[in-house]
């Protein structure tokens, strides 16, 4: 058993969103869980003594701990493209740079070389979890899986579905789709890494027929597997899906229809959504992963996550890349706070979110968006100790002088302007990986 402490000064948020800033804390660790946390380290330091540990921790520097980020939803394969083709919407822009890109994963020395940076520096960034869409190939998508196991990040990864036929090739048979489904099933099986998890993933609703996203639907039930996919992002691509499932009401309905929405799914962006679509998220305990980045880029919509949360809908946060233009979380924050400015300062009644709301999303928010807010999302005794240790007036950053601000001011100042030069090291259920 390794046994750790970790003691300095830590800020999380609760179930409601409420920042919680401990000065000095003492955090008792064994084998990746947190076992205890006590106040006052100074006053207990016989408690210290008496567990033994392998490792203390001491922040001493004026570092501070926070919960690491958790990435909802990300393209493990679009990131060669990260910046490139905003001079297109979504389905020229799938269509022009994301599906050429995306073929070139048979080329597993390409995977392998990719994915290699992607977990690096989605590590680096601070995204203790990642939620990807991995390849249409099932071998890229075993890469992927084992690159993030190797690296020690903590992921969903899906091998994606999409069997519309196209001109170029780019999908595959319903009865391929399945079995490769269950040969990556077993893949990630094989791993044996219980941070590694599969995810069920139909790409979108313009990518695969009914009987498919059944399909998929029927192997997520019978192995309890989470599920992602895309929903109403595009006004252009509301009205295709609308004019291929004509007899389903809207675009969530036809997820619905498919048996796809459950307490384990995600569906990224949700932007446009009607009050019908957000009653029968509600009602399933589906969550939508906002995407702010992505949709201002692609010029998709703003969407009004207040709207979302008023109707009990969980909101996680997501780079998407490459439709978002950046793989860090602390970006995406930003862009949050970017799209909520907007809304609220050409619509009176949105009352624009902070620092907290979006340190919320981005941490605990995303782990009960993904169902793993009994494992992470804050550093509460019984989670595992995935965190992050926060340097302000680390080497070549701009943000020193930290001495003068309170713990508070200082996430806030991190929120509003650190980058990863101030994630100092990165830990994944307990073993540093940064
Ligand atoms: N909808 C279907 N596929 C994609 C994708 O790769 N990116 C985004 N942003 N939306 C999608
Ligand atoms: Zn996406």
């Amino acid at each position: 058993m390794v046994r750790q402490v970790f003691i300095g000064p830590m800020i999380h948020t609760d179930e409601n969103g409420e920042l919680i800033i401990k000065e000095s804390i003492a955090i008792f660790i064994e084998d990746g869980k947190i076992i205890d946390v006590t106040e006052n380290p100074m006053t207990d330091q016989q408690k210290i003594h008496d567990f033994h540990a392998d490792k203390v921790n001491n922040l001493s520097h004026g570092e501070f701990m926070i919960p690491g980020f958790i990435d909802c939803h990300t393209h493990a394969v679009q990131f060669p493209n990260l910046g490139l083709g905003y001079d297109k919407c979504l389905l020229d822009w799938l269509e022009t740079y994301t599906f050429p890109l995306e073929k070139k994963y048979t080329d597993t020395k390409f995977a392998e070389q990719v994915f290699e940076a992607v977990v690096k520096r989605t590590i680096e960034a601070g995204s203790t979890t990642a939620c990807y869409f991995a390849s249409l190939y099932t071998e890229a998508s075993a890469i992927l899986a084992e690159k993030v196991a190797e690296l020690g990040q903590r992921a969903f990864i899906g091998k994606i579905n999409m069997n519309a036929p196209r001109n170029d090739g780019y999908y595959e048979s319903t009865e391929k789709s399945i079995k490769d489904t269950m040969a990556f099933l077993e893949s990630v099986e094989q791993i044996g890494n219980p941070l590694v998890r599969p995810i069920i993933t139909p790409r979108f609703a313009l990518s695969c027929n009914m009987e498919l996203m059944q399909e998929l639907a029927k192997i997520a039930k019978a192995k309890d597997l989470h599920i992602q996919s895309h929903v109403s992002e595009n006004e252009a691509e509301i009205k295709a899906v609308k004019e291929i499932f004509k007899e389903q009401s809207s675009y969530t309905a036809v997820y619905e229809a498919a048996g796809l929405l459950t307490s384990k799914t995600v569906l990224a962006h949700g932007v446009h959504l009607e009050d019908s679509e957000l009653a029968m998220l509600e009602k399933r305990g589906t969550a939508i992963i906002h995407c702010p980045s992505s949709n201002t880029y692609l010029r998709s919509g703003l969407c009004d996550v207040r709207r979302l949360k008023a109707k009990n809908i969980k909101v996680g946060l997501g780079t998407d890349v490459s439709g978002g233009s950046s793989y860090s979380m602390l970006d995406e924050m930003r862009s949050v706070l970017h799209v909520s400015n907007c809304l609220s300062i050409t619509r009176h009644d949105h009352v624009p979110f902070n620092y907290k709301d979006v340190f919320h999303m981005a941490t605990l928010g995303g782990a009960k968006a993904l169902s793993i807010e009994d494992k992470v999302g804050n550093l509460m005794p019984g989670k595992e100790f995935d965190a992050l240790i926060i340097d302000l007036n680390a080497k070549s950053s701009l943000l020193d002088n930290f001495k003068k601000y309170t713990l508070e001011e200082r996430l806030q100042r991190f929120i509003y302007s650190g980058d990863d030069r101030n994630i100092v090291s990165v830990y994944v259920r307990g073993r540093k990986v940064k």
